[in-house]
């Protein structure tokens, strides 16, 4: 007999998952001419089909691969859902070094396994697939989104991503310190990559006290030249800021992190900033507010449903700065019902997947009230 880790065996009644809402269809894909490994996870098809980048990344073994795209997937599920959007959550993963492995046959190759889903799964750029890679996938399958213009996509997702996340600041700012107005409030932005960049763009706009830090001294130097009265320092996350904006990986936010940090409210578009749960409750008992990150960061997701849609680019910024709306009507739930941040939102999510559902063979049996997914 081998022994286990009895969290992260397969795909199904895995314990680090609640089971309330399993994932209705996960597909291995391989291609031994071009190296091709692939998993593509659909959580839910509940109210639409189901939207997700594909991350190319060296997981360390086929395990770590299946729990991050598990993981990836049911956050779509929530992003989608949460911002009114008539699309599922989904996303896949390609195992392997993107700088030794990425060839266009290999792209191809994985448009093909796409294609095969029949439009249940549609696919977009993440970590390690760009715009261009997507024009390539789109060869091949005519499920992808977010292709280079010249190909027909909207490109590059960071902009409105950035967009969002600013609305979400401003409206997490009128309830934490009665106004949205962000003049003269001193923000940290952690990473300043392609949606920190942005980000940090619309803040010194908006009259904030910027701080920004990244480990690439190249995006560093961006910034500096394109903004040079942002502060660049070492750390953002402990330091004596206002607002604390993490832009680059996710599980910034730990238990030890949460007891020190200055900052009266979190609002970022990295995914997944919570290192564990209970967190969030570490944050509320500290007073700090929290924006959930798949309410924050939806910009992105916003984007490629008005390209599935065919809408203007005007009436998709318009969409994505309606963020604020969202943010606003659930901390006003929270406030409502004396929860967390997280759980109201979780709420609405729960909601609108229950009243959307139709019954049939791929829709996921919902809980009648569990609310954790
Ligand atoms: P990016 O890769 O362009 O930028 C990330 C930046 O963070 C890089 O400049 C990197 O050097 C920096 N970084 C990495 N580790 C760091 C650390 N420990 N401390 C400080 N800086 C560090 O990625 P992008 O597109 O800007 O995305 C940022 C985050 O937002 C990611 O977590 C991504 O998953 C999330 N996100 C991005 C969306 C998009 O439209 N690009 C949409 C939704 C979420």
């Amino acid at each position: 007999m081998c022994a286990v880790h009895p969290d992260t065996t397969g795909v199904f009644d895995r314990l680090d998952f609640a089971d309330d809402a399993p994932h209705e269809q996960v597909v291995f894909c391989q291609d031994l001419r071009t190296g091709l490994k692939a998993i593509i996870a659909i959580h839910s098809t509940a109210l639409g089909p189901a939207l997700g980048g594909t991350r190319f990344y060296p997981y360390v073994d086929e395990r770590a691969a299946l729990t991050d795209v598990l993981r990836l997937s049911r956050g779509m599920t929530y992003k989608a859902a949460i911002a009114g959007l008539k699309l599922g959550g989904g996303k896949a993963v390609i195992i392997g070094e993107p700088a030794r492995l990425k060839t266009p046959a290999l792209l191809e190759a994985y448009g093909r396994f796409v294609e095969t889903l029949n439009g249940r799964y549609i696919t977009a750029g993440d970590v390690n697939t760009t715009s261009e890679d997507m024009d390539i996938v789109g060869r091949t399958t005519a499920h992808v989104v977010a292709r280079t213009p010249r190909n027909g996509g909207s490109g590059d997702s960071a902009p409105l991503t950035a967009l969002g996340v600013f609305h979400a600041m401003a409206a997490a700012a009128e309830t934490y310190w009665g106004t949205a107005d962000l003049t003269g409030r001193k923000i940290g932005v952690e990473g300043v990559g392609k949606v920190g960049y942005n980000l940090v763009g619309l803040l010194v706009d908006a009259g904030a006290i910027v701080s920004a830090t990244d480990t690439n001294t190249a995006a560093l130097g961006r910034l500096a030249a394109a903004h040079p009265s942002v502060s660049i320092v070492d750390s953002v996350i402990d330091a004596d800021i206002d607002l604390y904006a993490p832009c680059a990986m996710g599980a910034t936010l730990t238990d030890v992190s949460a007891a020190g940090l200055i900052a009266s409210v979190v609002c970022g578009a990295a995914n997944n900033q919570l290192a564990h749960p209970d967190v969030e409750l570490a944050l509320h008992q500290r007073g700090i507010l929290w924006v959930p990150d798949f309410v924050a960061n939806s910009g992105g997701l916003i984007q490629v449903a008005g390209e599935l849609d065919k809408r203007s680019r005007e009436e998709t910024t318009a969409q994505v700065e309606k963020v604020g709306d969202t943010v606003g009507r659930i901390l006003q739930r929270q406030r409502e019902h004396q929860i967390l941040v997280g759980e109201a939102a979780r709420d609405i999510v729960i909601e609108r997947l229950r009243s959307a559902r139709t019954p049939g063979p791929l829709s996921p049996v919902l809980p009648p009230r569990s609310d954790s997914f």
